[in-house]
């Protein structure tokens, strides 16, 4: 490796227009943020910035997460600055052990960060050049950091909707499994959160996982039209320099480069986006979650969920409370809320770079890391959770669960399916104030409301029947659930 400046020696670097000149402390090989205040402006300013400026500039502390991505397209950019011969081969070479280096310090947490470098790129420059001298002086060349940070969050979103869709695959998985343990299981089937009619437990579940498999392609859809490489747009006007952007944009596995300079550094709608497929799967997560509060309650007794998933109280012994879905519910609205700060962030922006867009990584880091933590948390919650069958089964006894079996009844036997409807409101009022159940009633009781009625009504109204006979595509009876299973597992292998 190529011998760098040697320690102590003082540099200059460009932030901002101003000339930083940075004297490294003699005993010190890395720089530290309060060698960083020895260091004296230059250029076009007279005056140092202000430390209240300094810190409001500053954003190392949220985007030093985009390390690994900065170094992956500094490589990339240098290699092919060698390329075109703008780099010697050696440089190149210096620039990318440094950089790899660099990178391992960062990972084994020894990096010391600067806020008076302001962010992570001008962190990892500095860094270089105290390394390795001259030739890191050379890296920037061809380059703006306006380019660079969009390049860097590219790579770093694209990785982060790959895990997420792995995790919304994971969870799917799990919800396919139960679905297929509760195949036989009966529980009703709510709308207004009424009971309404039968379904079976497997075909509930597999309803989340649907829900799951849009989210799973909303993000993998934006994160097709995101795999593009925005190096060599430079600060917004490309650059004089003959980069071969083709080059450097396979080297980062992107698709293409981007077809425009100015739009490639202005351009955040690949964030808006993904955190609109997070927000979506949030909410999705979140109206499970609910089920699972519900269900999970006294009142409802569907199911039980694991001590590992569950928290008691500190006052009341007897509670197990479904913390982890209430969470999920509740940081729903830290994802939402991602989503609109970005697009409050991007509206009103002229092109190209402003330095609002430094405020797009916050909501996006914390977008992603929450739907992670709850795709997590619920795929644990819902895998160890036990069904109550009986109770389930029980409260289909209660509800007139059957009533829609016999308007069916009567208009598989030609009478109008409203008239049907009617006469069997009126059963279900006489067998409320009876207090029976509509099986209860007599056939005499039926046959005062419609002549038509015989005894093989009293089989209609058999649960596992009324499931039975839902025999259309998506609906609950077993062949249909069981079909549906199958085609999840061969879609989720
Ligand atoms: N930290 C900046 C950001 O995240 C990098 C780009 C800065 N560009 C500039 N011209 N000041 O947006």
């Amino acid at each position: 490796m190529q011998k760098g400046v040697p320690f102590g020696a003082p540099f200059c670097i460009f932030l901002n227009g101003r000339e930083l000149r940075y004297n490294p402390p003699m005993s010190e090989k890395k720089s530290t943020p309060e060698a960083a205040t020895s260091s004296t402006w230059g250029g076009r300013f007279e005056e140092a910035l202000s430390e209240v400026a300094m810190r409001f500039n500053a954003s190392v502390s949220v985007d030093k997460r985009l390390a690994p991505q900065d170094i992956r397209g500094s490589i990339a950019h240098s290699q092919m600055l060698a390329k075109i011969g703008v780099l010697s081969e050696a440089e190149a070479e210096a620039i990318r052990a440094g950089l790899v280096e660099i990178g391992e310090e960062i990972e084994r947490g020894e990096f010391v960060w600067s806020d008076e470098l302001e962010d992570v790129h001008m962190n990892i420059e500095s860094a270089l050049r105290t390394r390795i001298g001259e030739a890191g002086a050379k890296l920037h060349t061809g380059r703006s950091r306006n380019d660079q940070v969009a390049t860097d969050l590219r790579l770093w979103t694209r990785d982060a909707c790959d895990e997420t869709a792995e995790r919304i695959r994971a969870l799917q998985r799990v919800i396919v499994d139960r679905a297929a343990e509760t195949v036989d299981l009966l529980m009703p089937g709510y709308t207004h959160l009424q009971r309404a009619q039968p379904v079976r437990v497997g075909h509930h579940l597999l309803a989340w996982a649907e829900m799951l498999d849009r989210d799973y392609g909303r993000l993998l859809d934006a994160r097709r039209r995101l795999n593009e490489s925005p190096l060599g747009s430079a600060a917004l006007a490309g650059t004089t320099f003959p980069l071969d952007r083709e080059m450097t944009a396979r080297a980062l596995g992107f698709e293409r480069p981007t077809r425009n300079s100015l739009e490639a550094v202005g351009d955040r709608d690949f964030l808006v986006e993904v955190t609109a497929a997070l927000a979506n799967c949030a909410v999705h997560l979140s109206r499970i979650s609910e089920e699972l509060v519900v269900w999970s309650s006294q009142e409802f007794r569907f199911v039980q969920m694991s001590d590992a998933f569950t928290t008691g109280s500190s006052i009341m012994p007897q509670k197990k409370n479904p913390d982890m879905a209430e969470l999920t519910r509740g940081k729903t609205g830290a994802v939402i809320g991602a989503l609109v700060n970005l697009l409050v962030t991007l509206k009103g922006l002229p092109l190209a770079y402003n330095r609002d867009l430094q405020e797009d990584k916050k909501p996006t880091f914390e977008a992603f890391d929450t739907v992670r933590d709850c795709l997590l948390v619920l795929t644990g919650a819902i895998e160890s959770m036990r069904f109550h069958g009986d109770d389930m089964r029980a409260a289909l006894r209660e509800g007139f669960l059957d009533a829609t079996e016999i308007a069916d009844w009567l208009a598989e036997r030609g009478v109008p399916f409203r008239d049907a409807h009617h006469v069997s409101g009126r059963l279900v009022a006489k067998a409320a104030s009876q207090k029976k159940t509509l099986g209860e009633l007599s056939l005499e009781d039926y046959r005062a409301e419609h002549g038509s009625f015989d005894e093989s009504i009293f089989a209609a109204l058999d649960m596992e029947t009324a499931v039975e006979r839902r025999d259309v595509v998506g609906g609950p009876a077993k062949r249909r659930v069981l079909a549906a299973i199958e085609e999840f597992r061969l879609r989720l292998q």
